[in-house]
């Protein structure tokens, strides 16, 4: 869900920026975080605790609180609430405690 409008505030139109979720090709706008373009396609599960595999996702939206951690461009435990999106970025699901490859 995005805010298109709003009674004080005015939204410019934003660039579509185009990425991959989970080897699908999806669309993002310009000044969006990861986290903030996954929110906006519906995708609310962004990781799965290590040892339960409960679902985790945005929560905090500071950076504290590391729920929202994914594997981006396949750099695990990046913080995508913190993170700008770019176009071509990879990002995945994170279900342990991140490995590099
Ligand atoms: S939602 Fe808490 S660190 Fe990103």
């Amino acid at each position: 869900m995005r805010i298109d409008s709003h009674p004080i505030l005015r939204f410019e139109e934003q660039e579509d920026i185009e990425f991959i979720f989970e080897g699908k090709k999806v669309v993002g706008k310009m000044g969006d975080t990861i986290a903030s373009a996954l929110v906006n396609l519906g995708i609310n599960v962004f990781s799965l605790s290590i040892k339960l595999k409960r679902p985790r996702g945005f929560y905090c939206a500071i950076g504290n609180c590391s729920s929202c951690k994914m594997i981006v461009d396949g750099k695990p435990n990046v913080k995508t609430c913190m993170t700008k999106l770019k176009a071509g970025m990879v990002i995945e699901r994170q279900a342990d405690k991140g490995v590099y490859k």
